[in-house]
């Protein structure tokens, strides 16, 4: 087989800052199609990462239908991903689209759907579960070292962490703040340690209360209060078939401490896990740490996971996880083995989140499926 020829279609933070330079790291890839409604972003992207006749263009369609590309990556607001997805893969591309992998579970089920048919290969873009400390709590929960996991919490909590830059702000063309655009990645991980995709109620609640107010603390700088349409914390809880039970809580801007995102919390009846520090400890890497009674004693064992969302200096790192991610997409392809992030799970995540919203605007329990 020859190189793998790319599209990359929205040129903005996420096709640069992670998948441009993690896809380009191998040789077996060339991109030769960049897409932007704004040119100057597409033309800037293919100077740094194409090939010296790569195409630049402003509509999608021009690089889902052009013959020579085998996988696509969609890149855009998340209004924008079922309707590029399927359309890249009904012209028989492979797709690996951003997450969270669609606004609604009609979409993501239309993306599933698409997929299926086309028999070409759909992911989403969760790279923390390729951080080590995933993978190694990952390999943990699959050797039974928690037994059966029937408690878990998803955390997504940003003290102040507005996004600033794009459309994130935007109900319309985002779906929503934090909960759609964090919370998936955690819960993500939840449902994957705990290989449970069989979600039965699920309770929500979400607030407006600081997004209105504006920040000039943000991380990512201040944002127009005006301008703030999605919610600014949002919590849920899911009850599984099996009676297991996941918390999710996600903010952008809550007044709370002790924040931690993409990180996760596992009881089981073997042992419990989560991804924090050792007690007093900084950020530094070490993400995995075990909990139980062994011979009538408490016990808590703290693995050294090489890197996690924090670099060893405690700095947090852009993307941990995205060159494995790439690898694993590629090689999945090129292999046609089975893809670590399968679209059937991604779509769970979906259904998750839209009760979450659809019972915190109801104030009912929304029983699923
Ligand atoms: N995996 C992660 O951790 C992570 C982090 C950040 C963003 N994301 C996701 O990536 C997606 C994009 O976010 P971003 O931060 O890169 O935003 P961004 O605004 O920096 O980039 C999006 C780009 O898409 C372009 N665009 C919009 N509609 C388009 C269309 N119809 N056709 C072609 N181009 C179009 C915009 O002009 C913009 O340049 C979102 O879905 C977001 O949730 C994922």
């Amino acid at each position: 087989m020859g190189k793998f020829k790319v599209g990359m279609i929205g040129c903005g933070f996420i096709a640069n800052g992670k998948h441009l330079y993690a896809m380009t790291q191998r040789d077996d890839v060339e991109v030769v199609a960049f897409c932007d409604l704004v040119l100057e972003r597409a033309q800037a992207s293919a100077k740094q990462y194409g090939t010296p006749d790569a195409l630049v263009c402003q509509d999608y369609r021009e690089v889902v239908t052009r013959e020579e590309i085998d996988v696509i990556y969609v890149c855009t607001p998340n209004s924008t991903h079922a309707e590029i997805t399927v359309a890249a893969l009904n012209n028989g591309k492979h797709v690996m689209c951003e997450k969270p992998m669609a606004k609604t579970s009609a979409e993501a089920k239309a993306m599933v759907d698409a997929a299926k048919a086309s028999g070409k290969k759909l992911s989403i873009g969760y790279q923390n579960r390729f951080r080590e400390d995933t993978l190694l709590l990952k390999s943990l929960c699959d050797q039974g070292e928690l037994g059966e996991i029937y408690y878990a919490k998803a955390f997504a909590l940003r003290r102040r962490g507005v996004p600033t830059w794009g459309v994130f702000m935007d109900k319309e063309k985002q779906g929503g703040g934090p909960l759609i655009d964090l919370a998936t990645h955690a819960l993500d991980m939840t449902l994957w340690m705990m290989d449970n995709y069989e979600p039965e109620v699920v309770l929500g609640s979400t607030f407006d209360k600081l997004g209105k107010l504006g920040s000039p603390a943000n991380g990512m700088g201040p944002w127009d209060p005006a301008a703030y349409e999605v919610e600014d914390a949002a919590f849920g809880l899911v009850r599984f078939k099996n009676g297991a039970t996941v918390m999710i809580e996600s903010s952008w801007a809550l007044n709370m401490v002790s924040t931690n995102e993409a990180m996760i919390l596992l009881a089981g009846t073997k042992a419990g896990a989560d991804m924090f520090p050792p007690e007093g400890q900084p950020r530094d890497g070490l993400h995995v740490r075990i909990n139980g009674e062994q011979n009538g004693k408490l016990y808590v064992r703290n693995y050294a996971a090489g890197s996690g969302l924090y670099d060893k200096s405690g700095k947090r790192e852009q993307f941990a996880g995205s060159i494995k991610e790439a690898n694993a997409w590629f090689d999945s392809i090129r292999d046609d083995t089975e893809l670590v992030v399968k679209p059937d799970q991604a779509y769970v995540v979906t259904q998750i989140l839209e009760a979450i919203y659809q019972s915190a605007a109801s104030g009912e329990a929304v029983r699923m499926g």
